[in-house]
């Protein structure tokens, strides 16, 4: 059973009947969907798990292409055909007292489920940084916070349509020595604007990001979704977004050869 919610500006939340997958499910995994039917896309496709209740799964995308298209056109006694939960969630056992959430764009899709896991696990304060290109792109706040006093909200948006006017890192610097954590989700260039924030003296002790690659098997055989990784100056050291990942240290990630990638943002 199915039921999709169109979102202002595009978005889309898909919301699934998954027992397996929502009682496996950490934040930061993904699942492989299969989208349409046998005349679909051959390729599965990569999506967050966003949230999810005892039986069912939450998915936030746009229509792109093929696939995307094909999911929004679900209706309610359609089967959702998921592969997961795949890939290394957030480390979420060493965050205490205060922690920062920097989302772009969809990579807003991971955190309502890393929001509610951190509060279950006595994390005091949440900041969440929701930033867009303009106000109606910008994810919900109350789908972030669910009611939670203790998740705040501050927004951004490029064309100043809403919050602050700019990018969302832009607020992420005033507090990033306070925090003991930092989570990143987002464009290629807004998660290596995070990591330049996140080394140095008195950075927070966590520091991670979601990426995204192309996929094709998502559990490490194809070797498709090859990300670089910081090597021992010689050059990058290669891992795999679906099995390495997708969540990795800010610090380990070879940003210069990630953004010079032909396809660095295709996803
Ligand atoms: C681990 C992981 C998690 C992901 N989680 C999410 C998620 O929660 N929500 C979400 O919306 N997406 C997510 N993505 C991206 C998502 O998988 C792609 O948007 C999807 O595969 C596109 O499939 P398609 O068949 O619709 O488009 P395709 O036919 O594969 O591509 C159509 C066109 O869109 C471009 N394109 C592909 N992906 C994107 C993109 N993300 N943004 C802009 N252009 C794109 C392609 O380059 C191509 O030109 C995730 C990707 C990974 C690797
Ligand atoms: S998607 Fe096949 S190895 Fe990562």
């Amino acid at each position: 059973m199915v039921s999709v919610e169109q979102l202002d500006g595009g978005l889309i939340e898909v919301t699934a009947r998954l027992p397996r997958l929502a009682a496996a499910a950490v934040p930061g995994q993904f699942a492989q969907l299969r989208c349409g039917d046998h005349g679909g896309p051959l390729l599965r496709r990569p999506f967050s798990v966003a949230w999810t209740e005892s039986q069912t799964c939450s998915f936030v995308f746009e229509v792109v292409g093929e696939g995307t298209r094909l999911l929004a056109e679900l209706t309610a006694g359609d089967v959702l055909d998921s592969l997961g939960p795949l890939g290394r969630g957030f480390s979420v056992d060493a965050a205490r007292g205060e922690v920062v959430c920097v989302s772009g764009g969809l990579g807003c899709a991971p955190f309502p489920l890393l929001v509610r896991s951190l509060r279950s696990r006595g994390v005091r304060d949440i900041i969440v940084l929701n930033g867009a290109a303009s106000a109606e792109r910008l994810y919900p706040a109350d789908r972030f916070t669910r009611g939670d006093a203790g998740v705040g909200v501050v927004e951004a948006t490029d064309d100043g349509s809403r919050g602050h006017h700019g990018f969302v890192t832009e607020l992420l610097a005033p507090m990033v020595s306070s925090v003991t954590a930092v989570y990143a989700c987002g464009p290629n260039a807004m998660l290596a604007a995070v990591a330049t924030q996140v080394t140095g003296a008195g950075s927070p002790r966590v520091a991670e990001a979601s990426l995204e690659a192309p996929m094709g098997c998502g559990f490490g055989t194809c070797l498709g979704c090859a990300l670089p990784l910081r090597g021992d100056g010689r050059g990058p050291l290669w891992g795999l977004c679906c099995s390495d990942g997708p969540v990795l240290p800010l610090r380990s990630v070879d940003w210069a050869a990630l953004l010079a990638l032909p396809a660095a943002d295709v996803a």
